[in-house]
């Protein structure tokens, strides 16, 4: 057995997500945060090291208060009840956290109350008449000069109400210096940079102290200051303490050194200025080091807009689970968005996900893997002969996603990580398709075992890397290659960079249902050149509206060779083209029948986007599309000068 090196660099894990708000129920852009630590949690967990995964909800402030006003309800009775819906949440996407923390909590109000003394004692918090404009969604206060053209929230862009009243202040002003320069030679702290670069143009401007009160008489429902009880505590100074009142401080100082400084605080980007300015100023004034780093993701859009309750374009995380699985939720959240980017939402891409990662490319592999050891073995895994040169390009891409799930994970690029194991489980496929053991079933018996060994075991190093993605459908994956119950759901990472691992003779079941197909709702669409309309969603733009590298190379164009063409009967316009992709044959429906006849058509070598979901023309499967150049009435079609094989990658 050949092993590789592997492992998170400390040996204990402290994850966070936000704390939210429960003035409304959960969607999609709370559920992606909790993923990602989910998923965090879970690597580090398989590395073998002590993790901690905190999170909770934020129940005091005006805007809890508030919703609890307009449903006419007690705005602790507003907190209950909207906590279950999110633990509800939690429990059915499979989020495994360690501790939900609720700012309600009697343990948690006594520590924020003993903090508060403490920096009262300290006069690091004051008193001083006010005024400023207030903004409830984002629950912060602004200067006038701060505000948007309108008197409207820099933010957010909403109304602010104007406020004049006494309260108290926490000296933040005064570590503007100190955290500038902590910024500076911490480059870890603020991720992705150009997070970091914002908070830094932040701290450019003079920095005011901190409101950290509300009088009562305005608003109630927080906790109330120890030395005012005409006040209760800002609900963003009481929220930041979770972090570290979860993991015990001033109450048990065993777990408190054990766990903090957390590794990573997860947030979304509207909450950057609060984590990266206010948090580690109330974390220097109580003496305490600085979480390792805040890394803030981007933003779930629909319809170009933010997906947030407020703007009321919510997509309801339950349902999509209820129709396509909880795994392929997971797997499509954690896929799809590149985490300092926003991603766009939208139906139809969760399809396309889902059918051609997990449908074709991974229920293939397996369903050919399982069922041919069925068939022809016995139903047991066989024993493997000699590795040759394929086998072992096969381990070093495997390998080399073993290494690149590593790196995405610390470096929060969990997209690529995934990305790569899917690049691998192409690869299996390619090599299937080349060593084609249905042919070797009569001619090289020892051959044919070896590369369904080689299939098999790939599939168990594949589900390994993408277990904490999608815990249920790989322990079923690997309970279907032959691993033990435990081996299939507790997973050391160590055994992923080793090869030849599962045994022969291990006893093979069929699970062809793992990944079903999702039938896309039939719509009219012709194989038409890039440039016509089709019903692709609209891709995520980078702000200057140009696509990056990565996004043009998502589409795999590649040279094919028509073998056959015929016309699709009942229509002038559409060819059926049966066209050679390297080692597959492929059936794609164009409409060009108007200009090149069947004859034409066939020996050409021309180009077509391989990955393209299936779509049905006129009721028949079209597999990719080809491009072709159109102007006016004329089509001209994109063609290959000059000899090369069929499968041959174009960009
Ligand atoms: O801000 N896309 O709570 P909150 C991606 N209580 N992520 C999104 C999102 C979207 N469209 N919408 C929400 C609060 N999120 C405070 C936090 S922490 C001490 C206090 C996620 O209920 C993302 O993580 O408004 C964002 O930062 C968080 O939910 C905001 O949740
Ligand atoms: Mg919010």
């Amino acid at each position: 057995m050949e092993a590789m090196d592997i492992g998170m660099n400390s040996s204990k894990f402290y994850v966070t997500t936000p704390i939210y708000y429960v003035n409304d129920k959960p969607h999609i852009g709370h559920s992606y945060t909790t993923l990602l630590a989910d998923v965090m949690a879970r690597y580090s967990r398989m590395l073998g090291h002590e993790t901690f995964f905190l999170t909770g909800t934020d129940e005091h402030g005006q805007k809890v208060w508030k919703a609890a006003n307009d449903n006419g309800i007690p705005a602790q009775e507003q907190c209950d009840r909207t906590v279950s819906r999110f633990k509800e949440l939690w429990e059915r996407l499979g989020i495994n956290y360690d501790r939900f923390i609720r700012t309600s909590e009697e343990e948690h109000k006594g520590i924020v109350r003993k903090i508060l003394t403490r920096l009262h004692d300290k006069d690091l918090i004051y008193k001083a008449d006010y005024k400023g404009c207030y903004c409830v969604p984002c629950e912060r206060f602004f200067t006038e000069k701060d505000l948007a053209e309108g008197g409207l929230c820099p933010d957010c862009g909403r109304k602010t109400d104007e406020i004049v009243e006494s309260n108290y202040f926490f000296r933040m002003g005064r570590y503007r210096d100190w955290l500038i320069r902590y910024i500076e030679d911490n480059p870890s702290f603020i991720a992705p940079d150009f997070r970091r670069n914002e908070t830094l143009g932040f701290l450019k401007k003079p920095l005011e102290d901190l409101c950290i009160s509300r009088p009562k008489t305005r608003m109630s429902w927080g906790i109330e200051l120890p030395f005012d009880s005409d006040y209760v505590c800002y609900v963003w100074f009481d929220a930041l303490i979770n972090y570290i009142s979860g993991v015990g401080y001033l109450e048990n100082p065993e777990a408190f050194a054990k766990w903090w400084p957390a590794d990573f605080h997860l947030i979304g980007k509207d909450i950057l200025t609060t984590h990266t300015v206010y948090w580690p100023t109330m974390l220097k004034a109580l003496d305490l080091p600085l979480p390792k780093t805040i890394f803030a993701h981007g933003w779930w859009l629909t319809g170009g807009d933010k997906m947030s309750k407020s703007l009321g374009n919510v997509v309801n995380p339950l349902e999509l689970a209820d129709k396509y699985g909880v795994d392929a939720f997971r797997f499509f959240l954690m896929s799809e968005m590149s985490p300092g980017q926003d991603a766009t939402f939208t139906e139809e891409l969760f399809v396309a996900r889902y059918n051609s990662n997990l449908a074709n490319d991974l229920g293939n592999l397996l369903s050919r893997v399982v069922k041919m050891i069925v068939k022809n073995c016995g139903s047991q895994v066989p024993q493997a002969g000699e590795f040759g040169e394929d086998e072992e390009s096969l381990k070093a891409s495997l390998f080399s996603a073993v290494a690149a799930m590593k790196e995405s994970i610390v470096s929060i690029k969990i997209d690529k990580g995934i990305e790569q194991v899917m690049a691998s489980v192409r690869l299996v496929n390619k090599y299937f398709e080349k060593s084609a053991p249905w042919k070797l079933l009569a001619e090289d018996r020892e051959k044919f075992a070896t590369v369904l060994y080689a299939g098999a075991e790939s599939l168990r190093i594949i589900s390994g890397l993408l277990f904490p993605v999608m815990p249920e459908k790989m322990r079923e994956l690997r309970r279907s290659i032959g691993l033990s119950e435990e081996d299939a759901s507790r997973i050391d990472v160590s055994s992923l960079g080793k090869w030849g691992v599962l045994k022969p003779g291990s006893r093979v079941e069929d699970c062809a249902a793992l990944f079903k197909r999702i039938e896309a709702p039939e719509k009219a669409r012709t194989a038409l050149p890039a440039s016509s309309k089709t019903e692709a969603p609209p891709q995520a733009l980078n702000e200057d509206g140009l696509i990056s590298i990565d996004d043009f190379f998502k589409a795999k164009l590649k040279t094919a060779l028509v073998l056959e063409a015929e016309r699709v009967q009942g229509s002038d316009k559409l060819l059926r083209l049966q066209v050679k992709i390297g080692e597959t044959v492929r059936q794609i429906v164009a409409g060009i029948a108007q200009h090149y006849s069947p004859e034409q058509m066939l020996g050409k070598n021309i180009v077509v986007v391989s990955n393209l979901k299936p779509a049905k023309i006129r009721g028949i499967e079209s597999n990719g599309m080809l491009l072709a150049a159109k102007a006016g009435k004329t089509l001209k079609l994109i063609a290959v000068d000059g000899e090369i094989s069929s499968g041959a990658d174009v960009g």
